[in-house]
């Protein structure tokens, strides 16, 4: 990177301050994904959540691996530059992995709003010219492409792929909208997007979940024809959206006994 930094902060930080006593979304999710970066506040909710929803931690990582295949895929399209945005706190298999090893050219840009997820990525991750830690918040595309520290890295004049996974759940429909076009216009054609976001058909599953977080944030329901608007004008790629353990699985899922509650709807799409 230009300044020799992989710390890359905003003179006007978006970033949310950390706080142990405070649950926060990655450290949670991290915790479902039985990772170590967590404290008892972020415990307290993953079980709440699980009570809740007795699979939540399947879904997690269903979305995850949805994401390491997705990534692999449009690597393989020949596009080098990955933009995850939300990315959440270093997980198995990392973005950057599953890029460089479908692609030896390839550049990740890695974007959160927290303070905790920018100091573990910048420390574990970030390697110059190769993979960067951007703070960033979702909801500003232009600001979050726009930044020095990212176009360092991406070149964002030719095809780069915005990788969106259970980050949208975080942001209200009508907000999303606004920001996946921001996106959808600043990629040049033959760019990528990878999103994936809860789906149930249940508005008291979401509140409850709402409530798990002490309703210090709100989760947001957004409909499969919102979803669908999410990538107007893109092609989506086979087989279409989805729920994640469903997009391209190197083996068939099996079948389940009892319906899900909730589930995780994938896509990818190219720009044309
Ligand atoms: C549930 S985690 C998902 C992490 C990762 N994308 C994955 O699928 O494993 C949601 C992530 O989105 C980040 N996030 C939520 N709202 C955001 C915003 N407005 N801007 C940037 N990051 C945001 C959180 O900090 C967290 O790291």
């Amino acid at each position: 990177m230009g300044s020799g930094c992989n710390v890359c902060l905003m003179v006007d930080s978006p970033l949310l301050p950390f706080d142990a006593g405070k649950p926060s979304p990655p450290r949670v999710h991290d915790y479902g994904l039985g990772g170590k970066d967590n404290f008892v506040a972020d415990r307290e909710v993953a079980a709440q959540l699980q009570e809740i929803l007795p699979n939540v931690g399947r879904l997690v990582r269903e979305s995850r691996e949805f994401v390491a295949r997705a990534v692999d895929f449009v690597a393989r399209q020949g596009v080098t530059q990955f933009i995850d945005v939300g990315c959440g706190m270093p997980a198995d298999p990392a973005t950057h992995e599953v890029a460089l090893s479908a692609s030896p050219d390839a550049r990740v840009a890695y974007v959160d709003n927290d303070a905790m997820v920018i100091a573990h990525v910048a420390a574990l991750l970030a390697r110059p010219g190769q993979v960067a830690a951007v703070a960033g918040d979702t909801r500003r595309p232009e600001e979050v492409l726009g930044s020095p520290e990212l176009t360092a890295l991406i070149d964002t004049g030719r095809p780069f792929c915005v990788i969106l996974a259970f980050v949208l759940d975080f942001i209200e429909p009508r907000q999303a909208a606004t920001l996946m076009a921001a996106f959808r216009d600043a990629m040049p054609a033959g760019s990528y997007l990878i999103l994936s976001i809860g789906s149930n058909q249940d508005p008291v599953l979401i509140r409850d979940c709402s409530v798990a977080f002490g309703n210090t944030l709100r989760l947001n329901w957004h409909s499969r024809a919102q979803v669908a608007g999410y990538v107007a004008d893109l092609e989506v790629a086979e087989p279409g959206m989805i729920t994640a353990r469903c997009w391209r699985p190197p083996s068939p899922p099996r079948a389940e006994d009892t319906p899900r509650r909730a589930d995780v709807l994938a896509v990818v799409a190219r720009k044309p």
